[in-house]
C-alpha cells in the first residue's frame, strides 16, 4: 500500500471523464483501490476518486463518521466501482464543501437531498444504497470528479466560495442568513476534522 499523491484543480485529469472499470475484481484494482483507501485515511478525507489520486476510472471511497450521518449510524468504509446516482426527489439542499484536490478552500453546494446510488464493491457484486443529507452530498461530490466536475463548478453564487482561513476572518462574507454563522463553523470544520473530498 501507499500514499498517493493528490491532484490539484487545474491538473486536467481532474477536468477529464473517467472511464469504467471492467474487472472489478483485478487485482490492479485492488491495489489502487487499497492506496485510495490509505490516501483518504491520511490526508484525511471522508471521500476520495480515483481522478484524484491522477488514476482516471471510474472508482470512488467513502466513510462517513455517525455525527454526520441523518440517522447517526456510520457509513462503513466503502469502494464504489462504477457508480451511478438517482435523485429521489427534486428537493436540493446547500451546504458547505470541501474537498482534497482544493486544499484550505470551502463552499456552498446546491445537491440533491435524497438519492439512490448504486456500484459495484472490489467483490464484484452490486452495492445498492438510498442516502440523504450529508451522505448524498458526499456520494454526489465524489461521483462528479468521475465526471470532471469539481465543486465550484457546481455553485450558483461564488461570494460563498473561498479559502476556509480568510472566511472565519470576515464572518459577513457568508452571514446573509440566520444560519450563516452554523454554516460558516461547518464549514471550518470541514476543513479541520478531515471532512474534505
Ligand atoms: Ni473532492
Amino acid at each position: 500500500m501507499a500514499i498517493l499523491k493528490i491532484a490539484r484543480m487545474g491538473h486536467p485529469v481532474l477536468s477529464a471523464r473517467a472511464a469504467p472499470v471492467d474487472d472489478p475484481t483485478d487485482p490492479r484494482i485492488h491495489g489502487l483501490i487499497a492506496d485510495m483507501i490509505e490516501t483518504m485515511a491520511d490526508a484525511p478525507g471522508v471521500g476520495l476518486a480515483a481522478p484524484q489520486v491522477h488514476v482516471p476510472v471510474r472508482i470512488v471511497v467513502l466513510r462517513i463518521p455517525a455525527e454526520r450521518t441523518d440517522d447517526k449510524k456510520e457509513v462503513p468504509l466503502t469502494a464504489l466501482i462504477n457508480p451511478e446516482i438517482e435523485a429521489l426527489s427534486d428537493d436540493v439542499a446547500e451546504g458547505w464543501e470541501a474537498c482534497l484536490s482544493l486544499p484550505g478552500m470551502t463552499g456552498k453546494v446546491p445537491r440533491f437531498t435524497h438519492i439512490r446510488y448504486r456500484g459495484l464493491g472490489p467483490d464484484g457484486q452490486e452495492i445498492v444504497r438510498e442516502a440523504s443529507g450529508y451522505h448524498a452530498r458526499v456520494v454526489q461530490h465524489e461521483c462528479d470528479h468521475l465526471d470532471g466536475i469539481l465543486y465550484p463548478m457546481r455553485m450558483p453564487d461564488l461570494t460563498t466560495f473561498g479559502y476556509v482561513e480568510e472566511m472565519s476572518r470576515a464572518p459577513r462574507i457568508v452571514a446573509d442568513d440566520d444560519t450563516a454563522a452554523a454554516a460558516q463553523a461547518d464549514g471550518r470544520a470541514n476543513n479541520e476534522d478531515g471532512a474534505a473530498a
